[in-house]
């Protein structure tokens, strides 16, 4: 038997007004100087208006600082530069504020306060990185769970490939999880961000890794998003689904401890060469993972199902596969995301540019069946 480590120790406070919480939170924690990490993006934004309100405008700039330049896909520009702005700015401490690019920013930057002088190219996470500036992680969309999460993607200078930088110690020392501040969230990203944190409940449930304290979270945050995710998408300022995206986003992040799929692998290079959103890049390439998984493993999806209250524990493993299926590819459609990659834009020659890619990325090495690059050409094709 091989050895297992179970690990869930992200302090986490959730509900609306959590945000109101801060100062307190960190004066608990014994900080005073906190870097606010974010993307300029996000400085219009009323959930930018209620971090200032928890934070005191009136003490920008002296008590709190900012570092709103991190692009939509992080670059390693983006954590020098937050390490140098936390330095200048003699801050203790890191704010995290925003949807994934920031809060992996936002945790990354800490890894250059520590060792200012690391080249994150040949980072090793056998490295110890622990005892890292502390970190507050404050979502604003539900779906990447980064802020539970070990681990930061940041595209690296010498390679231009977005690399993983994993380690324990990148963990948050505090989320919080306020419904208030993703109410802004419009419809569109409100669906491809849930879908993303759909398919990690259910990648991370059928990974072979055994985790059965990860695999119980992925069935209860896919039932959670079943429910709450249509309420989200169709009214915005319903604070008790956005709430429980925001909890299902989270418990999606800590279930794939246990990795993930082929989704996530075809999805990777569908933002990185053709610049689609992450969450919606998933959508599309889920249902037809799901067919190929289902044909080589019969039964996969039956307890997915049940999880969307589908009665099919009576049923055949091949219909119990056939009616999750079905019923996933509904719900997705239902949520504006429509299939067909070729309706955004993406060709056969992209296909051909984004295979390898897909490949060389590490987490269809977790796929319930293993996968050839032609497999991955082939299910490419389905979705187009
Ligand atoms: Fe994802």
């Amino acid at each position: 038997m091989t050895l297992s480590t179970f690990s869930f120790p992200t302090v986490t406070v959730f509900g609306a007004g959590a945000i109101t919480e801060l100062p307190q939170r960190l004066k608990n924690l014994g900080l005073s100087r906190p870097l606010v990490v974010t993307d300029p993006g996000l400085l219009h934004t009323d959930a930018f208006r209620l971090l200032e309100l928890a934070l005191g405008k009136e003490g920008r700039d002296t008590n709190w600082k900012i570092f709103s330049q991190v692009h939509p896909n992080p670059i390693e520009q983006d954590v020098v530069n937050g390490a140098a702005a936390y330095r200048a700015g003699g801050c203790d401490s890191v704010i995290a504020f925003g949807g994934g690019s920031a809060l992996d920013a936002g945790k990354a930057i800490r890894l250059l306060i520590k060792r200012p002088d690391c080249d994150l190219s040949k980072f090793d996470w056998r490295d110890d990185w622990y005892g890292l500036a502390p970190c507050i992680c404050v979502p604003t969309t539900a779906g990447t769970g980064s802020e539970v999460g070990r681990s930061s993607v940041i595209i690296l200078e010498k390679t231009k490939k977005k690399s993983v930088l994993f380690h324990p110690g990148l963990l948050a020392t505090l989320v919080l999880l306020d419904p208030e501040l993703t109410r802004g969230l419009p419809a569109k990203l409100t669906a491809a961000t849930g879908a993303d944190a759909l398919t990690h409940c259910i990648e991370s449930f059928t990974s072979p890794v055994f985790h059965p304290l990860c695999d119980g979270i992925a069935l209860e945050g896919v039932h959670i998003i079943i429910q709450a995710l249509p309420l989200a998408y169709r009214d915005g300022n319903d604070l008790d689904a956005r709430g429980k995206m925001l909890v299902a986003a989270a418990m999606g992040a800590i279930a794939f401890q246990k990795d993930l799929g082929a989704t996530h692998s075809l999805a990777h290079p569908l933002s990185t060469i053709c610049g689609m959103h992450h969450g919606l890049a998933n959508a599309l390439c889920l249902p037809f993972v799901m067919k190929f998984n289902a044909a080589r493993k019969p039964g996969l999806y039956r307890r997915i199902g049940i999880a969307c209250e589908l009665d099919i524990m009576g049923v055949s493993k091949e219909e119990a596969d056939e009616r999750t299926i079905e019923f996933i590819n509904d719900f997705l459609y239902q949520l504006g995301l429509r299939p067909g990659l070729r309706n955004y834009d993406v060709t056969e020659a992209h296909i051909e540019m984004m295979v390898p890619q897909a490949y060389a990325d590490g987490c269809h090495q977790t796929n319930p069946i293993p996968v050839t690059e032609s497999d991955l050409r082939d299910l490419y094709f389905q979705a187009l």
